[in-house]
This record gives C-alpha cells, sequence and structure tokens, in this order.
C-alpha cells in the first residue's frame, strides 16, 4: 500500500486489485460484470482498510487446551453512500459479517455539481462503532463531504472513506472539509472533465452499477 499524497491517502495499489480496477474500466465491461467486479474489489480493500484496528484479547478453548487470541475490539457499521455505495457493501459485508449498515442518500446535481441529500438511516449507536463510508467514485468531493458532515452530527469520530478511484481535487475538496478522515483508494488518477466526471475514470459508476 502507498501513502501518496499525504499522511492520510492510502492508494491500495495490491496486483490483484489493479488487475480487476483495470477490467472495471473497461467501457465494454457490462452490468452484470462491473457489479462483480465492484464486489470483489471492495472485499479485497478490506484487509488493507483495516490493517491497523484495534483488537482485544478473547478466551478460546481449541480441541487441544485453552488460549487467548484476539478479535475486534470495537463493532462496525458500514455506510453505502446511495446508489453506487451499495456496489460495494456485500464485498465488504463478506468479510465482516457482523458489521451494521446505516445508509445515506446523496446524488451529484448534474448542473451544479452541489451534493443533494435525500435519505439518512444510521444504527443508534453508530458513535461508538468503526465506521466504513463507501462510494466507488470520489470525483469534486461533495458527496463524500455532505456525507462525512452528516456522519459527524450522529457523533461518528472513527470513519474511514473507502473509494476505488479518486480525483486529486475530491481528495483536496474533502481533506479541506474533514482534514481527520482517511481517503482509502485503488487509485488517483489524472483530473475531472468540465462535467465533473473523473478522468480516466470508469464512467458513471452508478449508471453501471444499476445498468440505468
Ligand atoms: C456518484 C458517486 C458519488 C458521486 C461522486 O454518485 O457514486 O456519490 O457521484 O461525485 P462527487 O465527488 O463530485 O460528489 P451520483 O451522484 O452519480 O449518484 P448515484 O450513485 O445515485 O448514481
Ligand atoms: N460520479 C461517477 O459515477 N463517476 C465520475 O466519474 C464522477 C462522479
Amino acid at each position: 500500500m502507498d501513502a501518496a499524497a499525504s499522511d492520510s491517502v492510502f492508494v491500495i495499489d495490491h496486483p490483484v486489485i489493479q488487475t480487476k480496477l483495470t477490467e472495471l474500466r473497461d467501457v465494454t465491461a457490462d452490468h452484470r460484470k462491473f457489479r462483480t467486479l465492484l464486489d470483489e474489489i471492495a472485499g479485497l480493500m478490506v484487509y488493507e482498510v483495516t490493517r491497523d484496528w484495534p483488537t482485544r484479547p478473547q478466551p478460546v478453548r481449541t480441541p487441544l487446551e485453552q488460549t487467548t487470541g484476539r478479535v475486534l475490539a470495537r463493532q462496525v457499521t458500514l455506510v453505502p453512500i446511495l446508489r453506487a455505495g451499495l456496489g460495494m457493501s456485500d464485498g465488504v459485508l463478506r468479510m465482516l459479517p457482523e458489521a451494521r449498515l446505516g445508509h445515506l442518500g446523496v446524488y451529484r446535481d448534474e448542473k451544479t455539481l452541489e451534493p443533494v441529500s435525500y435519505y439518512q438511516k444510521l444504527p443508534p449507536d453508530i458513535a461508538q462503532t468503526e465506521v466504513l463510508l463507501i462510494d466507488p467514485m470520489l470525483a469534486t468531493g461533495g458527496s463524500g463531504s455532505a456525507a462525512i458532515s452528516f456522519l459527524k452530527k450522529a457523533g461518528v469520530t472513527n470513519m474511514r472513506f473507502v473509494c476505488l478511484v479518486a480525483a486529486p481535487e475530491g481528495i483536496a475538496a474533502l481533506h479541506a472539509q474533514h482534514p481527520e478522515v482517511p481517503i482509502y483508494c485503488a487509485a488517483i488518477d489524472r483530473q475531472l472533465n468540465e462535467r465533473g466526471y473523473i478522468l480516466p475514470g470508469l464512467g458513471d459508476a452508478g449508471d453501471r452499477i444499476f445498468g440505468t
């Protein structure tokens, strides 16, 4: 894993993830293939994203003797940003099956590129948990920043933003508002185009996942 633009931006450059990301970017990948790849990459990213989470000792009896293992110290909450974040949920949940789920509905206004929040539902005790905020794309950073602001209002202090492709503009904007929130991604792409799409990117993630 590369610590990239700053100490709190991590690029997970694992060869298996990079291979799948390249297949995902391919314009000829249909929604079935796109969904499968996104799900697989999200699951693989969990290993690096959670690498330094705290653990606590837990007694366990093996078939041979009593010993002490280690388990995650805190409960986990997964928060996909709707819609496209849903495409990563199952992959992450396979690795963290005890996690609870919150949902934040945010879309980008196509003209202004400003985030529009339309739905929020979080577990009541989310503030005491480790939170993974997931969305495949960090473009202008508006949607991610709005989601983080909402999580902070709910008392969340331990959170990580996990995306696939990040634009330099989005990283800068998100960290201007929320410098303490680490960003994990599989790639930092070149730039945004005039319509706020990431170049080279992978297109509109939501449309490619859902076939819309
Ligand atoms: C996409 C993506 C992010 C957002 C990123 O969602 O999934 O949420 O754009 O762009 P930003 O960083 O400039 O805010 P979109 O608005 O297309 O909504 P959808 O997931 O419902 O398709
Ligand atoms: N949202 C997407 O889905 N793709 C982009 O390139 C930018 C924002």
